[in-house]
């Protein structure tokens, strides 16, 4: 039975309660961060912990811990579960109070932590690449904040397993946004794209990675937004996450992207990647 974090205590996950007043569970009133763990160390913490903390801050929550207390709580999750390759999420919810839209005003936020064991990504995926779709961002404008509410994520994601895609690329306005769980990229004439960092994209840990890495190597990028028509003329199209590193996309809504094989500068980028998780795990 996998070990949890739950106010205080660590405990087998079917022992683990909240109040049904809590305010994640009336509300989705709270915020979250899913940080992968490589041979027992939480890969880029600090910068999940910044990014947990200007969601935060972007709700008008308190911070419960300082980052010492959160990297503790998070290493002795990660040995209770037994070390090695994780997938940890962590969720902060506004607590528990009478239903009301208004934030309560002293109430005690609930912290929960579960680990699961890390999938690693399907060779396939590297190999063949994945499908996607595109669909119509339904979400709020918000999306800076990673916020548990995800209804419109889950049904833009369900959208695309029901045509038999792994993802579905969002688009808002005739721009791609991001993926419902990735950030996305167009390569066209050898440059990267990726939507700027605002209000419409999740400031996703694993983007700020590869544009960091691109940089070092030389490789052109810029946070530029990327319109549907040129989406599909792009060379190559990726998605990025925590949990399933980057990612070329070689179908787009039944058409063939590039050679409809993966790219050449997503090939780079993904050695560049692993080189980089190696380095520091
Ligand atoms: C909507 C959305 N955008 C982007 C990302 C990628 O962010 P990260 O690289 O920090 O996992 C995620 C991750 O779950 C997401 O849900």
């Amino acid at each position: 039975m996998a070990i949890v974090y739950l106010n205080g205590e660590f405990l087998p996950a079917d022992k683990a309660q909240v109040s049904v007043f809590d305010r994640g569970y009336l509300l989705g009133d709270g915020v979250y961060e899913v940080i992968p763990v490589y041979a027992g160390n939480a890969f880029l913490l600090d910068r999940h912990l910044q990014r947990l903390q200007n969601s935060l801050d972007g709700v008008r929550m308190t911070n419960p811990f300082s980052n010492e207390t959160w990297t503790n709580i998070i290493n002795k999750l990660i040995a209770h579960n037994n070390g090695g390759d994780q997938s940890l999420y962590l969720q902060v919810t506004r607590g528990v109070a009478p239903r009301d839209h208004l934030f309560p005003a002293d109430t005690a936020p609930s912290v929960y932590m579960m680990s699961n064991p890390l999938q690693p990504v399907a060779e396939s995926w590297k190999i063949e690449g994945i499908k996607a779709i595109t669909t119509a961002d339904i979400r709020w404008m918000r999306c800076d904040i990673k916020a548990i509410t995800l209804l419109a994520n889950s049904m833009m994601k369900q959208l695309a397993h029901d045509a038999g895609a792994q993802e579905a690329l969002l688009v808002r306005d005739g721009f791609l946004t991001e993926g419902s769980a990735s950030n996305a990229y167009a390569v066209i004439d050898g440059v990267i794209f990726t939507a700027p960092k605002d209000e419409k994209v999740l400031p996703g840990i694993t983007r700020d990675l590869v544009i960091e890495l691109a940089a070092k190597a030389d490789m052109p990028l810029h946070e530029r937004a990327i319109s549907v028509s040129a989406l599909r003329g792009a060379d190559e199209i990726w998605i990025s996450s925590s949990t399933k590193e980057v990612v070329p996309v070689t179908l787009l809504d039944g058409e063939i992207v590039g050679t409809g094989k993966p790219g050449a500068i997503w090939q780079q980028m993904d050695t560049l990647f692993q080189q980089y998780k190696q380095e520091v795990a």
